[in-house]
């Protein structure tokens, strides 16, 4: 995996390895509080590291308390609900993203004013062990490091065109496929992975057009970015444990689920929080 830059202040914290990439600080001692950690020290471990987990610390009192932390972090997204989205199945869900399905590979903000730099996730209650719903996440950079240049340059002729029509937008963004992280400046992908058109459990498919590549080609580059994206040396599938907290990288990353058993009690909440200064999405058309 790709060397990730030390944090100094993180010493005082007993970080450890997540593999393939990430970090994970366990709770000192019972009833520990996250509010407690320096969130200057965890930004710079999201940052170096991509994701972020802290595990075994006391749960957030409730979605208030969720979003007051976070505004430790940076300036929350605001949604017509507010800060803090509850993740969790719907009996008949308008779409996938509250149902039980996968949810393809995708960066936040895609359809909105401004990109997240920061989500955090906080597991209220986890499905059971062999019910699935892993939220998974890959690390595009180290992907893009890893594929050969002539399959590189394949995709950076690649551009999505993509339209979704939700409870909460109805928006079309178009982006190249590989594009420049808007920081550092180094390479990432860009990307919402097509669901097959047969998938009829699939509710509410988003419209996706690729360009750039003639149609024969463009089927061999959604097969190798697809085969990359979720290749287990990029992709980090968290199992949740009920009181987790995942804090990731979303300028880095691209993240998914994998489907899990209907009716299991998975309960996620999530919060996106903005750059500084927020990033106006450059990608969105309407
Ligand atoms: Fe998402």
């Amino acid at each position: 995996m790709t060397d990730a830059p030390d944090v100094p202040a993180a010493g005082r914290y007993d970080v450890t390895p997540v593999e393939p990439f990430g970090v994970a600080i366990l709770a000192p001692e019972p009833g520990a509080r996250v509010a407690d950690l320096d969130v200057t020290t965890l930004r710079a471990l999201v940052r170096a590291h991509h994701i972020l987990l802290l595990r075994g610390f006391a749960p957030f009192g409730g979605p208030e308390e969720l979003s007051a932390y976070c505004e430790l972090w940076g300036e929350p997204s605001v949604w017509p609900f507010g800060t803090v989205l509850e993740l969790v199945e719907k009996e008949r869900p308008e779409d996938h993203i509250f149902d039980h399905s996968h949810m393809p590979m995708h960066w936040d903000g895609m359809y909105r004013d401004h990109i997240p730099e920061f989500q955090i996730f906080q597991c209220v209650h986890a499905p059971g062990a062999d019910d699935g719903g892993e939220t998974t996440f890959s690390h595009t950079t180290a992907v893009l490091e890893h594929a050969d240049p002539g399959t590189v340059a394949r995709w950076s002729r690649m551009t999505g065109t993509y339209h979704r029509a939700m409870e909460y937008y109805d928006s079309v963004t178009v982006s190249p496929v590989v594009t420049a992280h808007p920081v550092h400046g180094a390479p990432v992908v860009r990307y919402n992975e097509p669901v097959a058109p047969g998938d009829g459990d699939f509710v509410n498919h988003p419209d996706l057009r690729f360009t750039g590549l003639p149609d024969d080609e463009l089927a061999e580059a959604h097969r190798t970015l697809r085969a990359a994206l979720h290749d287990p040396a990029h992709l980090y599938v968290h199992s949740w444990r009920t009181g987790d907290v995942v804090i990731s990288d979303n300028y880095t990353l691209l993240h998914g689920r994998n489907a899990f058993t209907s009716g299991a009690p998975r309960h996620l909440r999530r919060v996106q929080v903005l750059g500084t200064p927020p990033l106006v999405n450059p990608g969105l058309v309407r």
